[in-house]
């Protein structure tokens, strides 16, 4: 086993499922959010998603049971300072990673190695705001994490190659293949091609061109999409979507980026998608 202890920062959709995940390999992990409710809501997630597998019998009532006494939780950073690798996974905003990073820096040891699992924000600037940023990787997993086999990789600048191979080794010990973006840029890989492409489905909805269903239909059968454009933005998080899409613009420097207006609109009112209950469809219950 590689690190035998773990942390994730942030236990929303997708700290719950990273700790969900590496606790599931017998790894002692730490969830740590501000928000008490959030890592309720994690741990009630983690168990459901268990039962889920129980069901399929892809694991049993006692894997479920070591896989929730591997998991503690805490609003408190201090939590982490015994961790060999923290990963953060908190909301999409730079202020707030680059905080947290500082924070992470003065809590953890020396040796402890730090990854983000930001879908956009440059690694090198995140690095750069800590005491070690050859330890600090982009590690960027895929929604939802227990059943996504992709991790993209991302070196900063200042990345070592020690920091970066532990954390691919750590990747594919999870179960998960290992792609790597070769350069720091906005979007690394994925998000890069991804994004641009369900911006420019919320514009062919903002213009009026199709309704939301008919969007979704045609870019699932008729480009062999497994889920519709607009149903994955509200699966990502509408307010992720725009967050990626500011630091696409904004790194860029290029108006093909441009977030759509519609998008803007519907994270001023609050429709987040299926984690808020409503984005460009209906989740409430
Ligand atoms: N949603 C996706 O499909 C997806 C996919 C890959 C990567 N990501 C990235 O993962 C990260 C988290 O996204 P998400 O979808 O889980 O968001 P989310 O909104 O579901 O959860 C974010 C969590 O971070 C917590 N948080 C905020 N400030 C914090 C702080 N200072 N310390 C600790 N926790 C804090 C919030 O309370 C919340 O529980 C983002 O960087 C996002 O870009 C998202």
């Amino acid at each position: 086993m590689i690190f035998s202890l773990v942390g994730v920062v942030g236990a929303g959709q997708m700290g719950n499922g990273i700790a969900q995940v590496i606790a599931s390999k017998g790894i002692s992990t730490i969830l740590v959010d501000v928000n008490e409710d959030a890592l309720a809501k994690a741990l009630e997630t983690i168990a459901k998603s268990c039962d889920r597998l129980i069901k399929k019998q892809k694991i049993s009532d006692d894997d479920k049971a070591s896989l929730l006494a591997n998991i503690s939780v805490s609003t408190d950073m201090k939590a982490l300072g015994d961790c060999d690798l923290v990963i953060e996974a908190a909301t999409e905003n730079i202020d707030l990673k680059l905080k947290i990073f500082q924070q992470l820096d003065e809590v953890c040891n020396k040796e402890c190695l730090l990854a983000s699992n930001t879908s956009s924000i440059s690694i090198t600037k995140i690095a750069a705001a800590t005491n070690r940023p050859e330890n600090v990787v982009g590690m960027h997993f895929m929604n939802p994490v227990p059943l996504m086999k992709l991790v993209e990789g991302i070196r900063g600048l200042q990345t070592s190659d020690d920091a970066f191979e532990r954390v691919k080794s750590f990747a594919e010990f999870l179960g998960k293949t290992f792609v790597v973006a070769q350069k720091d840029m906005p979007g690394f890989v994925v998000n890069r091609i991804l994004l641009p492409m369900i911006n420019e489905a919320i514009y062919t909805l903002h213009e009026g061109i199709a309704t939301v269903e008919d969007i979704d239909a045609a870019m699932m059968l008729g480009t062999n999409q497994p889920m519709g454009p607009l149903t994955l933005a509200d699966f990502i998080g509408l307010d992720t979507c725009l967050s990626i899409m500011q630091v696409l613009y904004e790194g860029m420097g290029d108006s093909k980026y441009r977030p759509c207006p519609l998008l803007v609109k519907y994270v001023e009112a609050g429709w987040y998608g299926k984690k808020s209950g409503r984005g460009f469809y209906n989740y409430a219950t």
